[in-house]
């Protein structure tokens, strides 16, 4: 009988759905197996070297600008046919994976065939944005790269504007060429670090905003700054949806802590739950951890939080 039938009647949560059909071709995969994965556990233990990097907006600029979204940029500009959002990150999975890889989902590890991710995230994003999305009337991602999450968001709610924020000059001539005939999806700059953010400016204190971000508040040691700035656009933000890796929910289990060292080595963020935990004017609604792990020493929570009642102006 096939998964999904047996567990019929525990599919009460949005995520058992899909990763329901997720179990139905995936392995598990022992954690003894992981260093015929990735190269990871050898440079945990410093069996193999590895230099931490600064994660400074040079280090983006380098990773991100330079490297990979030049390369979007390129492959954008080299087709003749019309292509669309999915197309690129198709483009950009193919790249680095082919055949199988090793996810996580809550603390275990599976195969996973690489061409199901795109899907796999475009459905989790889609559930989780899911109860928000008939309250808002625009969509704000930071660190949206050339915006594929608003991309898959804009084709399931139609009719909301999209707008995205990113650092990559090179990401924002991607989606500017993408969206040429989308006019309510735009991607323009911006700057984690600024202590305004012009894109939520723009949409004025009347407007009803979902902000979401993905493995982008990651790409900073500390989340001070953004929640900091976020603080002045509570009368606009009807929730935030966080969908990083939290290192505060790593576990003591050996899995939790490797995850722990993998945030450090890479020094990536370690302080976003803690942050939004300690203001007072903020509550929180959902924090999922490990939700899945494309990288699974480094996977997805799903945090969601919103202003206090106060902080939005009452209408
Ligand atoms: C791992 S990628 C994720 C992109 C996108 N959110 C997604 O889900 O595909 C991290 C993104 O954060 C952006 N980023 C990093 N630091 C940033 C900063 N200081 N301000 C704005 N964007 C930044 C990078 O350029 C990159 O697009």
């Amino acid at each position: 009988m096939p998964y999904a039938q047996r567990n019929k009647n525990v599919l009460h949560h949005p995520l058992q759905k899909i990763m329901s059909k997720t179990s139905c071709f995936a392995r598990k995969i022992p954690l003894n197996e992981l260093p015929q994965w990735s190269p990871w556990p050898e440079r945990l233990l410093g069996i193999k070297g590895w230099q931490t990097p600064r994660r400074t907006v040079e280090k983006i600029d380098s990773e991100y600008d330079k490297d990979k979204y030049a390369d979007c940029l390129m492959f954008v500009k080299r087709q003749k046919e019309i292509i669309d959002a999915s197309d690129v990150k198709n483009y950009e999975l193919r790249s680095g994976n082919l055949g199988k890889i090793c996810i996580s989902r809550k603390g275990k590890l599976y195969e996973m065939p690489a061409d199901r991710i795109a899907d796999f995230n475009a459905n989790l994003l889609t559930k989780y944005a899911k109860p928000f999305m008939k309250k808002v009337d625009t969509v704000v991602e930071i660190g949206c790269g050339y915006g594929i999450n608003l991309w898959e968001l804009s084709k399931k709610y139609p009719g909301k504007k999209y707008i995205g924020g990113e650092y990559s000059k090179n990401a924002i001539e991607t989606a500017s060429m993408l969206y040429e005939n989308s006019p309510l999806i735009s991607v323009k700059y911006c700057n984690f670090y600024d202590s305004t953010y012009n894109i939520l400016e723009q949409c004025g204190a009347n407007s009803k905003v979902l902000l979401i971000t993905r493995h982008a508040i990651e790409q900073l040691p500390t989340a001070e700054n953004v929640i900091q700035t976020l603080s002045q656009y509570f009368d606009r933000l009807v929730a935030v949806v966080h969908m990083e890796p939290i290192h505060e929910n790593c576990d003591n289990t050996l899995l939790g802590m490797m995850r722990k060292k993998y945030t450090k080595m890479n020094d990536y963020n370690q302080d976003l739950l803690s942050i939004v935990q300690n203001r007072n004017d903020i509550e929180i609604l959902r924090n999922d951890y490990d939700v899945y792990g494309v990288s699974p020493l480094n996977p997805t929570s799903v945090l969601i939080w919103k202003p206090k009642e106060k902080q939005r102006k009452i209408t």
